[in-house]
């Protein structure tokens, strides 16, 4: 199937009981069951629910996956993939990525024997260097949040191969339309669906998709065991929001190129941070592991004092000062201060994360008026 098919049919099957073309909500918490042990395949809403089923077959579909697992949020299903590992086991992981995915490793799992090395990923070989006889995961987020940072997901998924590691990415800021880990290579594909895939600031909540049969029993063990399961509402958002994933995209990556240009043309901005300038680093790889680039941008401006940053961030009208990103309507977001403030500073300021930066997610507005507001802001 064509992309615009496939995110409009994935998972979605006319109603058997009513013909409903829409899944229904199936709000309940168990089945009743005929006999003991004789039912239609659901028995308790934590182990099996019907919307979600449709959810987590669409999710599978969009990723060119085999199986998909829903969870209550992006971290709930980043937890679901460390609670794979044994205490001993080490995970190299990206040093640019989101805080809270920083925060769950260090805070919640070092303490349970975990032992994570962070690496500049898009160097392959700090990858193929941290590699020891302990590694069982590697992660990685491509483009990064919120420095744009690209990695070669398929010069990786050779390393970890090597290594008998999982190599699993988080594909949140790219979306499903963008890039497609699997196909690289990747045994696990993670997503905050909170994001572009429900798309209309509306739900938290997050996913896993993988082809390995045995692989996808581990991780259906740990969401049924430890219950960080989304509700039937929730997933019915999602599965709404994938009906639209291909027109939201191009428009988020055709209004992220305008917006990128115009910051980088303008006097006041220093640097700025979007995979899609044939300059960037990582523009090679981008270009062919990426359909567009997307609508996340990171930028610093010349007077990187924490006042004028500051003024910035609280005079756009249509960027809404706040967390999260790929809504259709634009945010503008602090990353030292808000979405990435559990990195203690020293991390950040080493990785290149400093107090100035400030993360855009583009909306589908008119890209005219975006950029009116933030020329409004930044003069
Ligand atoms: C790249 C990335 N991964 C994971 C998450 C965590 O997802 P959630 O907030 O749905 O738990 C976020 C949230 O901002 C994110 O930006």
């Amino acid at each position: 199937m064509k992309p615009a098919t496939k995110f409009i049919h994935a998972g979605a099957a006319p109603d058997p009981s009513t013909g409903a073309i829409m899944t229904p909500i199936f709000q309940t918490s168990t089945y009743v069951q005929e006999a003991p042990g004789k039912h239609k395949g659901f028995e308790y809403a934590r182990s099996q629910n019907p919307t979600r089923k449709a959810l987590e077959e669409a999710l599978a579909i969009i990723e060119n996956g085999k199986f998909g697992l829903a969870f209550s949020s992006g971290v709930a299903a980043t937890d679901a993939v460390v609670k794979l590992l044994e205490p001993g086991d080490e995970v190299i992981a990206a040093s640019d990525m989101y805080g809270g995915t920083y925060r769950l490793f260090t805070k919640v799992f070092e303490k349970f024997g975990i032992r994570f090395i962070y690496t500049d990923t898009a160097n392959t070989d700090n990858v193929a260097k941290a590699v020891t006889k302990k590694t069982k995961l590697i992660w990685l987020e491509t483009p990064t949040n919120p420095l744009m940072s690209i990695t070669d997901i398929e010069a990786i998924s050779v390393i970890s191969k090597k290594a008998g590691a999982w190599l699993c990415v988080d594909n949140t800021f790219a979306s499903p339309f963008l890039q497609n880990p699997l196909d690289l290579g990747a045994d696990i594909v993670m997503h905050s669906s909170t994001k572009y895939l429900g798309g209309h600031s509306d739900v938290i909540q997050g996913a896993l998709v993988m082809n390995d049969a045995s692989l996808r029993e581990k991780l259906y063990f740990i969401q049924k065991s430890c219950g960080a399961v989304p509700g039937p509402m929730d997933c019915f958002l999602v599965l709404r929001g994938i009906k639209t994933l291909h027109l939201r995209m191009r428009q988020h990556s055709e209004n992220g190129k305008i917006i990128a240009q115009w910051l980088r043309n303008n006097s006041k901005v220093d640097k700025v941070y979007w995979p899609g300038f044939t300059d960037h680093p990582g523009f090679a790889i981008a270009k062919k592991q990426m359909r567009d680039f997307g609508g996340m941008i990171s930028f610093e401006l010349k007077d990187d004092s924490i006042e004028e940053t500051r003024r910035v961030l609280s005079s756009t009208k249509l960027f809404a000062l706040a967390e999260s990103l790929g809504g259709v309507e634009s945010l503008i977001n602090h990353p030292a201060s808000m979405t990435h403030a559990s990195i203690p500073r020293e991390e950040r300021m080493k990785n290149g994360l400093r107090d100035a930066l400030i993360r855009l997610s583009v909306g589908i507005e008119d890209a005219e008026d975006l950029v009116a507001d933030l020329d409004n802001a930044i003069k």
